[in-house]
C-alpha cells in the first residue's frame, strides 16, 4: 500500500478551505483521520493512500478514477458491507474501511431489514446537476409535484467544482462561477421543497425500471450509515438528467493508482480541498482538459505539460492563453504513450503524433509526473435510458449513443423525457436550458399549463447558444437527431 504526506489544501484565490472538525476512522486496522464534509475517498487520499484495491488477475494496484461514482474502481467494503463506493460515500465517525482482497464478500449479519416504501410523485427527476434541477424547478413551479433523486451527498452534479465564470448568455448567467450558480439554484430548490413542492433525496440511486400498467415505475436504492433501502417509485413523467461519464485511453499503465479522470481531479481539489499530486501531466486540450489545469495551478499544483492528440487545441482559445501566460506548454499532436511506476505513477512517455495520428518514432519524451489527468471526452450516461427501452442512436457529435428525443425533450417513450449531457455532451448553460424545456414539458404534459410561449423561447435561447463556431458539434448531434426523429424514428 502506497503513503504519501498530506495533501490538504488551505490556501486558494477562490474557494474557502477551512480546517473542519476531525473526524477519525479505521482502514485496515490503522487509525486515520479525515475531516467532516469528506467522502472515504478524499479521507484516504488526504491521508496520502492512492491504492484502494489490486486487480483481479496481476495483483496490480488500483487507485480510483472517476471520482463522481461513475466507474466502480473505488469499491471497498464499510463496517462490512461490501461494494461501497467510497468516492462518493461520506466518511463518518469510527468507520472501518478495508480493502476488498479483489472479491466482494457478503456481511455475515442480514441487512436489507426494512420493507419496501412506495412513493407516488407526478414527475421523477434523475440527477440533481444543472440539467436535473432547472428541470426539477420548472415542473414544482408549475405545481406537479416532483422527487428529485441524486447519488451524491450534495446538489449540483459538475456544477460543484466549476471555480470559473461562465461563458454563454446573460439568461444563464454568463460571467458567474459554476460553484455560485449550483447555490443559486439549491436556494430556489429550497423554496420550493419549504412549500412542500418538491421532495429531495441525495445519496440515492435510481437503479432501475420496471413494468406499471398507467406509471412510470423505478426503483430507488436510498443509502443510509452505508446500508440501503429499496423504495418502489411510481410517477407520471420522468426526466432522466444523469450527466455522463468519463472516457478512457488505452495505454500501459493507464490503471496505476495516480492515472485520474479530469472529474476527479476537480472533485478532489475543488469540492473537498484536497491536492491529487505535486506535478500532473493533463492529457486533452478541451475546455475541460485547459480549465481543469488552470485550476490545478490555482490549487498550487505544478501542471507540466498539456498534450493533445489533434493537430489544433480544441477548448476556447482564452483558456488556453491563460495558461501559456502561466509557462504551461501546450504540444498539439502529441500523446501519451505509456504510464511507469512500481505501485503509482511515477512518470509517462509523451510521443508526437503524425498526420494519421500515428506515433513518430523516436519522438518519445520522458515527462516525470505523479499525476495523469486524462480530459479525453465524455460519454452520455444512457443505462436507464436503454433499460426503459427507448430509441437511442450512435451520434458521434453527441459523445456516443444517446436517446432520441423531440424538440421538448422527450425520448420515443412517452412521458420518458431526456435533458442535459445524458442527451448530448455539451455544456452546463445548455444543460440548464435543456432542464427547463423537460420540466416545462412534462408539466404541460399533465395539463398543469397550456401556453406554449414560454417553451418556446426556452428553444429560441438554446438555438442562440449553440450559433456560434463552439456550438457546431452539439449543432450537428442535436441536427442528427432531428433528422431520425423526422423519418419516423420517435
Ligand atoms: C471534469 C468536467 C469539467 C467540466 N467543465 C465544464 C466547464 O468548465 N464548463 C461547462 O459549461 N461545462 C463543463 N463540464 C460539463 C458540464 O459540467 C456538464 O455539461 C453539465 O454539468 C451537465 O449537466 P447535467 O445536469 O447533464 O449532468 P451532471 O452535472 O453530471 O449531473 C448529473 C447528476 O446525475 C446524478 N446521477 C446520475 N445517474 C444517477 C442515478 N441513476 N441515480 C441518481 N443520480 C444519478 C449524478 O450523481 C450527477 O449529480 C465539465 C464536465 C466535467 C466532467
Ligand atoms: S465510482 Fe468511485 S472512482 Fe469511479
Amino acid at each position: 500500500m502506497v503513503r504519501g504526506r498530506c495533501v490538504r489544501i488551505r490556501t486558494h484565490p477562490i474557494i474557502d478551505f477551512p480546517k473542519r472538525k476531525q473526524l477519525s476512522f479505521c482502514f485496515q486496522k490503522k487509525r486515520l483521520v479525515g475531516e467532516e464534509g469528506d467522502t472515504i475517498a478524499s479521507a484516504l487520499h488526504a491521508a496520502g493512500i492512492r491504492t484502494l484495491t489490486t486487480s483481479l488477475k496481476y495483483d496490480n494496484p488500483r487507485g480510483f478514477f472517476c471520482g463522481i461514482g461513475k466507474c466502480s474502481s473505488c469499491l471497498m467494503r464499510v463496517n462490512g458491507i461490501p461494494n461501497v463506493r467510497i468516492c462518493i460515500a461520506p466518511l463518518k465517525e469510527g468507520i472501518c474501511v478495508e480493502m476488498q482482497d479483489k472479491l466482494a464478500r457478503l456481511p455475515v449479519a442480514e441487512f436489507f431489514g426494512e420493507p419496501t416504501k412506495t412513493l407516488d410523485f407526478d414527475v421523477l427527476v434523475v440527477g440533481a446537476g444543472p440539467a436535473g434541477l432547472c428541470a426539477a424547478l420548472e415542473s414544482a413551479s408549475r405545481n406537479a409535484p416532483v422527487l428529485l433523486v441524486d447519488e451524491n451527498q450534495c446538489l449540483g452534479g459538475q456544477l460543484v467544482k466549476q471555480t470559473h465564470k461562465f461563458f454563454g448568455s446573460r439568461e444563464e448567467r454568463a460571467g458567474t462561477r459554476g460553484i455560485d450558480i449550483a447555490k443559486d439554484l439549491e436556494c430556489e430548490l429550497h423554496r420550493l421543497q419549504r412549500e412542500g413542492k418538491i421532495q429531495v433525496m441525495t445519496d440515492a440511486t435510481v437503479i432501475g425500471y420496471y413494468e406499471s400498467k398507467n406509471r412510470h415505475r423505478f426503483g430507488v436504492v436510498k443509502r443510509c450509515e452505508y446500508k440501503s433501502r429499496l423504495y418502489d417509485v411510481r410517477c407520471k413523467a420522468v426526466i432522466l438528467a444523469c450527466g455522463a461519464m468519463e472516457n478512457m485511453l488505452l495505454f500501459p499503465g493507464n490503471d496505476l493508482p495516480g492515472v485520474y479522470g479530469a472529474g476527479a481531479v476537480q472533485t478532489l481539489m475543488n469540492v473537498y480541498g484536497v491536492k491529487p499530486g505535486d506535478r500532473v501531466l493533463m492529457v486533452g486540450a478541451g475546455n475541460v482538459g485547459l480549465i481543469v489545469s488552470y485550476q490545478l495551478l490555482q490549487a498550487g499544483i505544478m501542471v507540466d505539460r498539456v498534450v493533445e492528440a489533434a493537430p489544433v487545441i480544441g477548448g476556447y482559445h482564452v483558456h488556453a492563453a491563460k495558461l501559456r501566460r502561466c509557462g504551461v506548454p501546450i504540444f498539439t499532436s502529441h500523446s501519451i504513450k505509456e504510464v511507469y511506476g512500481d505501485e503509482k505513477v511515477e512518470g509517462a512517455i509523451v510521443v508526437k503524433l503524425d498526420e494519421q495520428w500515428k506515433p513518430v518514432k523516436g519522438s518519445e519524451e520522458d515527462v516525470p509526473c505523479d499525476t495523469i489527468c486524462l480530459a479525453v471526452g465524455l460519454t452520455p450516461s444512457t443505462r436507464l435510458l436503454s433499460q426503459i427501452g427507448v430509441d437511442l442512436e450512435f451520434i458521434p457529435e453527441a459523445g456516443g449513443y444517446v436517446a432520441l428525443h423531440d424538440e421538448s425533450m422527450q425520448t420515443s417513450v412517452r412521458g420518458v423525457y431526456v435533458a442535459g449531457d445524458a442527451s448530448g455532451i455539451e455544456e452546463a448553460s445548455t444543460a440548464m436550458i435543456e432542464g427547463k424545456i423537460a420540466g416545462l414539458a412534462a408539466a404541460m404534459q399533465l395539463g398543469r399549463i397550456r401556453k406554449k410561449n414560454l417553451l418556446v423561447q426556452y428553444q429560441n435561447q438554446l438555438s442562440q447558444l449553440r450559433a456560434g463556431p463552439f456550438g457546431e458539434k452539439p449543432r450537428i448531434a442535436k441536427e442528427k437527431i432531428a433528422k431520425h426523429v423526422e423519418i419516423g424514428h420517435v
